[in-house]
């Protein structure tokens, strides 16, 4: 390899994180770190900030990007970096970090892409920089995604574009999976200011009434029961669950089951993949864990669109970053919550009466969300941005 191919990130506090290009094969480039499990799975977080020192403005905002949220953290992107366009990421989905019994047309882990590119914009932004965003340059894949690339980002020059005050929330933002204070309702005008960061072609909806937060949260409570319940889908969820520190510093993706008084357990066989199982005792915690946090929800937040397809789905993963941005900014949590707007077939009774809720108009709903006030959560962990991109 010649040093001209050699892109070392060399901020402070990156450590020997290096982005190397690839073989002739394209491969991912591999993680600097020989070994994984010295990894710390919350490093990615440290070297965003850090990347600001790296000489390519492509891999200082892609170190911020891959701190999107995501449907069960599966970090869905792969960035190519073309040599022979500097200005150009190459955005594809990973097909492999799909989720095809819970999102069997891919349409969550599209979201997630969105919100990826618009923390990327953000990122960008920050430093002058406009990216202008082709979504699907060579089609829609349908009915689910493919190896064509989900956008095209060109970086413009300096002095292209102006921060969003928004960006400041990137550190501090969390899918906060607590139970929220009811001691302490959200303000209409809270929801207001949350609207006012969407943009078409996605409509904002939110409630803080209480019949109405009720009437959600039983959908929404007996959906997650059914995923639970349903032998695949829940499956799925336990197959990407990682236990304890080493199990998440090899994936830093997935349900990252860890931290005090749980490394006791994975370290005793007492918390494992068939304790999540049904009948289990993991499985017991788990529900009884959901039950009140479900129950604790003061407010609700949704994303629609007029339709489907994949230009909708991108736009609803852009502004539901800009919801849980906003969210952070204000000193409030948001959760995503799923269940009931998943295609597959067991949902389909709350699936119907979910849209009927909130989109009798017979729009799409694309993102709900629990929200409220809860302390602080610490950051998910993230495979670091290297393994993310391969050099083309
Ligand atoms: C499209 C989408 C769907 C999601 N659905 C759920 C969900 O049903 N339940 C949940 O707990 N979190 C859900 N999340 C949140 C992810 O689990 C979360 O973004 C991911 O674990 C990374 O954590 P972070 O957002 O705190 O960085 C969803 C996120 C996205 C973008």
């Amino acid at each position: 390899m010649t040093p001209s191919r050699r892109l070392l990130l060399r901020a402070a506090g990156a450590g020997a994180l290096s982005v190397l290009p690839l073989g002739r094969g394209g491969q991912v480039v591999r993680a600097a770190t020989p070994d994984p499990l010295a990894r710390d799975p919350l490093a990615p977080w440290a070297n965003a900030p850090a990347a600001a020192a790296h000489p390519d403005p492509r891999i200082r905002a892609l170190s911020w990007a891959v701190l999107a949220p995501n449907p069960h953290n599966r970090q869905p992107w792969l960035a190519e970096l073309p040599a022979a366009a500097p200005d150009t990421v190459v955005l594809r989905c990973d097909l492999d970090r799909r989720l095809p019994v819970t999102d069997p047309f891919d349409r969550q882990i599209t979201i997630g892409l969105g919100a990826f590119v618009e923390l990327c914009r953000h990122a960008a932004a920050e430093e002058g920089r406009a990216v202008t965003v082709t979504p699907f340059p060579e089609g829609e894949p349908q009915p689910r995604l493919d190896g064509r690339p989900v956008a095209l980002l060109r970086f413009g020059p300096p002095g292209s574009a102006t921060s969003d005050p928004l960006f400041r929330a990137a550190p501090a933002r969390r899918s906060a999976k607590r139970p929220y204070d009811m001691a302490r309702p959200v303000a209409p005008e809270a929801l207001a200011a949350l609207g006012a960061v969407v943009g078409d072609p996605v409509r904002f909806g939110g409630t803080v009434a209480p019949d109405r937060v009720a009437r959600i949260r039983d959908i929404a409570w007996r959906s997650w029961q059914i995923e639970a319940a349903t032998e695949a889908a829940h499956l799925e969820s336990v197959n990407r669950m990682r236990f304890g520190r080493a199990g998440v510093a090899a994936s830093p993706d997935g349900i990252s089951v860890w931290g005090p008084g749980i490394e006791e357990g994975v370290a005793a066989g007492q918390i494992t993949r068939e304790t999540m199982l049904p009948g289990g005792p993991g499985y017991r915690v788990m529900v009884e864990r959901y039950t009140p946090m479900l129950a604790a929800t003061p407010a609700y937040v949704w994303l629609l669109t007029a339709g489907g397809g994949r230009g909708a789905e991108l736009a609803a993963g852009r502004d539901w970053l800009r919801v849980n941005l906003a969210a952070t900014a204000a000193g409030l949590s948001v959760h995503p919550l799923s269940q009931a707007l998943q295609e597959f077939p067991e949902v389909a009774g709350p699936y119907a009466e979910m849209h009927a809720a909130l989109a009798p108009d017979g729009a799409k709903v694309q993102m709900l969300a629990r929200l409220g006030y809860a302390p602080a959560v610490p950051p998910t962990p993230r495979w670091p941005v290297d393994t993310r991109i391969r050099a083309v």
